[in-house]
């Protein structure tokens, strides 16, 4: 697993869009991985730009997105396919068709089975992860087991406390998710792990400190991977304690 620390966030942010820039360059009908989340904010808009100023051209590449809500539809203002509209794909010359969100209305079992279909039907390139405050990278929470396939999880009570910032009332927060499986991330070609947000020193801390690689925080499966970055900011590094 390979750390890099940037300075601040717009560092890394920069980082990560030369990683994502350099794969659509080298195969311009790549498949990668999207995350929502505040997380990619700055990456995406970083992509924006570039595609706007310097003619990163996504007319062919193809998306697939970790998570969505159940219970939310497409149009619904906190659904991730409204999300990724309204933050990315709106903003670039993807063809929209060629992006993927699994559906969180209509029959769970039957969006699931079209999730399945889809990640099934190709290799990620490269896959975005931000790191839930819990350990979670997409929405595998912490417990017992982890799943390799996608699935429904039942959100953690501190991702449903962290997520209702986008919501006026904490109770409409969905208590459930449609997520990738770890195996799902594991076998993308690489993996981008960008650290940002208040709250994940615990995780960060045993995701980059060593220690078991543990169900009890998903994200230490990174380490597993034979091609994964995490990206951290200098000030998360000293507070946990991370030196090169
Ligand atoms: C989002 C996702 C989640 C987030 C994580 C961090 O699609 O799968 O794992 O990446 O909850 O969220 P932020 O970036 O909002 O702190």
């Amino acid at each position: 697993m390979q750390v890099i620390v940037g300075t601040d966030y717009a560092a890394l942010c920069a980082i990560a869009a030369d990683r994502i820039e350099k794969q659509i360059r080298e195969k311009p009908d790549c498949r990668l991985g999207l995350a929502t989340g505040s997380s990619p904010l700055g990456i995406y808009e970083e992509l924006i730009r570039r595609c706007r100023e310097e003619g990163l051209d996504f007319s062919r590449v193809r998306t697939v997105n970790l998570d969505e809500y159940l219970g939310l539809s497409p149009e619904h203002g906190q659904s991730y396919r409204h999300f990724m509209d309204r933050v990315l794909f709106d903003r670039i010359n993807i063809d929209k068709r060629n992006t993927f969100i699994p559906r969180g209305d209509g029959d769970p079992e039957e969006s699931l089975r079209e999730f399945r279909a889809c990640l099934s039907g190709g290799e990620i390139d490269l896959q975005l992860l931000g790191l839930g405050s819990d350990g979670h990278i997409g929405f595998n929470e912490p417990g017992s087991v982890l799943q390799d396939q996608a699935h429904i999880e039942e959100l953690d009570p501190s991702t449903i406390a962290a997520n209702s910032r986008f919501f006026d009332d904490p109770a409409q927060v969905p208590r459930r998710a449609l997520t990738m499986g770890i195996g799902d991330i594991m076998r993308a070609r690489s993996l981008l792990l960008i650290i940002s947000g208040s709250g994940k020193e615990e995780a960060a801390a045993r995701l980059l400190l060593g220690g078991d690689v543990t169900c009890l925080c998903p994200a230490t499966f990174l380490r597993l991977h034979r091609d994964a970055t995490v990206l951290l900011s200098r000030t998360l590094a000293d507070k946990i304690g991370w030196k090169e």
